[in-house]
């Protein structure tokens, strides 16, 4: 069974102040409930100028949750004005790293070669990458979601040599769920969970163990029926991670379901 875990994204919200607070709130949390980290991985993406005191809020280099950064640049240094590179965010104690989300598709340019380029890198630092997939609706409703969200995995896989795989996270976000309050149906999701398993499974033996994340619209009230569908491994958590209390409540709702 690949490992479970939930990743918090908070994008482009919360002053310096307010993310240590939910950092904190988050931390202090998990301690209240029977959570191990090693059934539910627990990680927060706060903006690049708060990993340093949120990952000190939530206990520096022997944290129990990991640190997470929303994207990197594929070049380690240089005339690149605004980037930031994965030997800097491992410098600040980052574990893993969003790569290929559809805001940065969308909003940022970032292409398939960029993502293959990313990952290679993240993985090649030694770090995690938490690789994005994800059809559009037009993409959908023109039956090309398979197509779509397999050639991106491709991409993905370019990046990634030989145990390095270990690292690989990948995660299942349909673009028209996110941040829509239209979540994917448990149906919907499994599907396309099922290819990309099949496809990590046809690509490596060890394919079988990379976790793939449900991500679009995920809350309290049905992580449950997500969680236990069979396919999806956890979510990445874009607006109901901005709570600390309806975080944790899906971190629950994904260690009830393991
Ligand atoms: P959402 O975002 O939970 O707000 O839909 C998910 C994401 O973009 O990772």
């Amino acid at each position: 069974m690949p490992q479970r875990l939930v990743i918090g994204n908070w994008k482009l919200h919360l002053t310096a102040a307010e993310a240590v607070a939910l950092a904190s709130a988050v931390a202090e949390g998990l301690g209240g409930f029977e959570w191990d980290p090693a059934r539910v991985g627990v990680g927060i993406a706060p903006s690049y100028p708060f990993l340093v005191p949120v990952g000190q809020a939530i206990g520096g280099a022997d944290a129990r949750v990991d640190l997470v950064a929303q994207a990197c640049h594929p070049e380690p240094q240089g005339a690149f004005t605004g980037a930031v590179s994965v030997e800097q965010l491992a410098s600040v104690g980052v574990r893993r790293v969003i790569v290929g989300h559809s805001e940065r598709r969308r909003v940022f340019g970032v292409d398939d070669p960029q993502v293959t380029r990313t990952v290679n890198r993240v993985l090649g630092a030694g770090l995690s990458a938490v690789a994005c997939v994800g059809e559009t609706l037009a993409e959908r409703d023109s039956g090309r979601a398979r197509e779509v969200v397999l050639g991106q995995l491709d991409a993905v896989l370019e990046g990634v040599k030989g145990s390095a795989l270990g690292r690989l996270i990948v995660a299942y976000e349909p673009v028209w769920a996110i941040g829509t309050g239209q979540v994917a149906t448990p149906a919907q999701a499994g599907e396309v969970h099922g290819w990309i398993h099949e496809r990590l499974a046809s690509f490596d033996p060890n394919g079988s163990q990379v976790p793939v994340l449900y991500g679009g619209s995920v809350k309290p009230g049905n992580i449950a029926e997500l969680a236990s569908t069979p396919g999806i491994d956890g979510a990445l958590v874009g607006g109901a991670s901005l709570e600390a209390e309806s975080f944790l409540k899906i971190v629950q709702g994904v260690l009830k379901a393991s």
